[in-house]
């Protein structure tokens, strides 16, 4: 029985940054409780299998590659693409009784992710045509392994009233805590919203943001949230200057996830990615303390439970539509045979 609502394992979830996955080396992971490995055949194509050998239960992603298949480290049977068993070298014939196959998932790399849907999946990847453009810098950030669910995550990237109390000087002013207002559109698994808000002005530390130049800095924040796991916010300061933030979780299990972050900018081309990927090292370890704390550590998508005010709106409709495509976890009972 999974705890996980049916519709989840019907998303394409992010299991690895593409430099994580070498080309001559499987790479083991987890998603929704599946145990995963996740290889390359020698074109670079990225597959994506259940991490477990028929014959005796053993990891694929402690074994080794070989002409575009994975081999298992026990006894070296050798599983295609397909995940058909090609080779038992203990068989003298080379008859392979059909059971000897491994499951296979949707797999596939973009945005220097790769994904993993583990069933047919009901929702594309959004577009964020500035992580494919030469016009745009990108940085990998992360990646944040959380004792939490992807829910807690997510919103905790989305939510508006904690940065100046948990980034002061860095997201957020205590001087100014008002969330200004905005409302939340709806358009199947997405959410739209934005804010315009006054931004905190960059620190010696970190200056990674595109402000200098205004007088009184406002930042513009476009959000997508694409249900369940996916935020892609775009900043910008009123000029050319934008940011765009891709922040994705991949669900491992109950209580675990780990977010991605990829960052583009069209700005400060040659700033080392070190400044980014510090700055967010610091920003998600705010956060990590605080979010870790939360019980349930699923968000609890019935909006009866915790307490909800007009500021809230995104994680109202959040909880709200997650609920309605049955991406929650109340449907899990409905999975059980
Ligand atoms: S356990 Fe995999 S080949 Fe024996
Ligand atoms: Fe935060």
């Amino acid at each position: 029985m999974s705890k996980f609502a049916a519709n989840l394992f019907k998303c394409w979830h992010p299991v690895a940054y593409s430099y994580e996955v070498p080309a001559d080396e499987p790479h083991g992971t987890k998603l929704l409780d599946e145990a995963l490995v996740i290889w390359r055949t020698a074109d670079g194509t990225p597959h994506a299998m259940r991490d477990l050998c028929i014959h005796r239960g053993t990891a694929l992603s402690l074994g080794w590659l070989k002409d575009d298949c994975i081999v298992c480290p026990y006894h070296a049977w050798q599983y295609d693409t397909a995940g058909t068993c090609i080779k038992i070298p203990q068989k003298a014939d080379i008859r392979i009784p059909p059971k000897a196959k491994v499951d296979t998932y949707h797999c596939q790399e973009r945005f220097g992710l790769i994904w993993v849907a583990l069933e047919e999946p009901i929702y594309p990847l959004p577009a964020v045509p500035e992580l494919e453009s030469d016009q745009w810098r990108v940085v990998n950030t992360g990646p944040f392994d959380w004792q939490s669910d992807a829910s807690r995550q997510t919103e905790n990237f989305t939510d508006f009233g904690h940065f100046p109390w948990v980034h002061p000087g860095l997201l957020g002013d205590p001087d100014r805590p008002i969330v200004p207002d905005y409302s939340v559109e709806v358009e199947g698994n997405i959410l739209h919203y934005s804010v315009v808000r006054p931004e905190a002005p960059n620190t010696d530390d970190f200056p990674v943001f595109a402000n200098e130049e205004v007088l009184k800095p406002e930042r513009r924040s476009r959000y997508e949230l694409h249900l369940p796991y996916t935020i892609v916010l775009r900043l910008g300061w009123g000029g050319e200057a934008g940011m765009v933030y891709f922040y994705v979780g991949q669900p491992i299990e109950e209580k675990k996830c780990r977010g991605y972050c990829i960052i583009g900018r069209n700005y400060d081309l040659d700033q080392p990615d070190s400044v980014l990927q510090d700055f967010e090292d610091t920003i998600f370890g705010q956060d990590q303390r605080v979010v870790e704390s939360q019980r349930p550590e699923q968000v609890p998508f019935d909006l009866a439970d915790e307490l909800h005010l007009k500021f809230d709106a995104v994680a109202i409709n959040y909880r709200r539509t997650m609920q309605a495509l049955e991406l929650d976890y109340y449907h899990y009972l409905d999975v059980v045979d």
